[in-house]
């Protein structure tokens, strides 16, 4: 079996920036508060012409010229996000148009802030399936859009942005090259703390996040280390071999629960929830850009990758970065 690599990575984020300052002159809420419970100093937020699609094509398009690729040469889009566009078709279908990647089948998964375990998984599955040769997997959401901006306990933790990375199969590559494991899991039972409360089947409107916080921040170190160690465990390895821990970006106390979890020391660790804060199924690929492009992620350094978010779903993936 070819091993699957992956061999570029982009991102994209909206040019607007907002402080927790300025979220503090319309919402009753303070710095100080906000850093010290979830450790997010600002958020980027998408202009009022700006869509989820074109968040994602210009992740994608930075993904592509990183693994020396074009739109071309795609065979699937699998793009994670919570927040298409339109409820059909799907924000895959319309980043497929944008990018003129013509041979290209394309689809949306849907498991919120764990979309893009979820979708990197699903584009492993079906590169080893035989449904094509190279992926183009995005994460990419509007998250802003579902926020009540009265609701304090939700709205001062979520931005925007898009992450994107580029799967190949590859048949000479060593086998502990690429993808290594992934393992995913859904409990249904929890809906009830972490939703949005519309549809279009339930309500016929978009609705709008609604979170237990405290509950949901209790199943999160607890679920996302299990899930690690199955992902290690299914790859034969142990937490001393991974080089990165890149981790869903919700909240610096999970982030760092997990590396204590882990036993990796401090930095080791990719941190971006100060500067994004939770972008969702973009949060992933958005950290993985930036540790990637700064220098600090090598090709052959072994990632740790994590999320938990509404269902509740969530999911671990090992992955031995680049080319050989
Ligand atoms: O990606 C999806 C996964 N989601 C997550 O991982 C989120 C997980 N949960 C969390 O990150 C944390 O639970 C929160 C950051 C949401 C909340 O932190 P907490 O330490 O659990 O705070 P809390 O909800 O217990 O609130 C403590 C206090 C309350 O006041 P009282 O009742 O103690 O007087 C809140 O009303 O903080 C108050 N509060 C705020 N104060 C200022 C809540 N939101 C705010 C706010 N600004 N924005």
């Amino acid at each position: 079996m070819s091993a699957i690599l992956m061999t570029g990575v982009g991102a994209y984020l909206p040019e607007r920036v907002v402080s927790n300052d300025e979220l503090a002159t319309f919402v009753e809420t303070d710095d100080a508060w906000i850093k010290q419970r979830t450790g997010i100093a600002q958020r980027h937020m998408v202009a009022e012409d700006e869509l989820t699609s074109d968040l994602a094509v210009a992740a994608a398009q930075d993904a592509l010229s990183h693994a020396g690729l074009t739109a071309k040469d795609i065979d699937m889009i699998i793009l994670a996000t919570t927040t298409p566009d339109d409820t059909f078709p799907s924000a895959a279908s319309v980043v497929q148009r944008k990018l003129e990647a013509g041979s290209a089948f394309a689809f949306d998964v849907q498991a919120v802030c764990a979309g893009f375990v979820y979708a990197l998984s699903v584009a492993h599955s079906m590169i080893a399936a035989n449904m094509g040769k190279k992926a183009l997997v995005i994460g990419a959401e509007s998250f802003t859009k579902l926020l009540d901006w009265e609701d304090r306990t939700t709205c001062v933790l979520f931005g925007d942005g898009a992450g994107a990375v580029i799967l190949e199969a590859d048949e000479t590559a060593p086998q502990d090259y690429g993808i290594l494991s992934n393992v995913l899991h859904t409990d249904g039972r929890y809906r009830d703390i972490l939703y949005v409360d519309g549809g279009p089947s339930a309500t016929g409107t978009t609705g709008h996040v609604r979170m237990e916080g405290k509950e949901v921040f209790r199943h999160a170190v607890e679920k996302l280390s299990s899930a690690m160690s199955e992902a290690l465990e299914k790859a034969d390895m142990s937490a001393e071999q991974v080089d990165w821990l890149v981790p869903h970006q919700a909240n610096i106390r999970i982030i760092d629960g997990m590396q204590k979890k882990l036993g990796l020391p401090a930095d080791r660790v990719v941190r971006t929830v100060s500067q994004h804060a939770n972008t969702s199924a973009a949060s992933i690929p958005l950290a993985l850009n930036e540790a990637v492009k700064d220098g600090r992620i090598q090709s052959g350094h072994v990632l740790a990758l994590e999320a938990i978010g509404g269902g509740l779903s969530w999911g671990a993936s090992l992955v031995r970065f680049g080319r050989p």
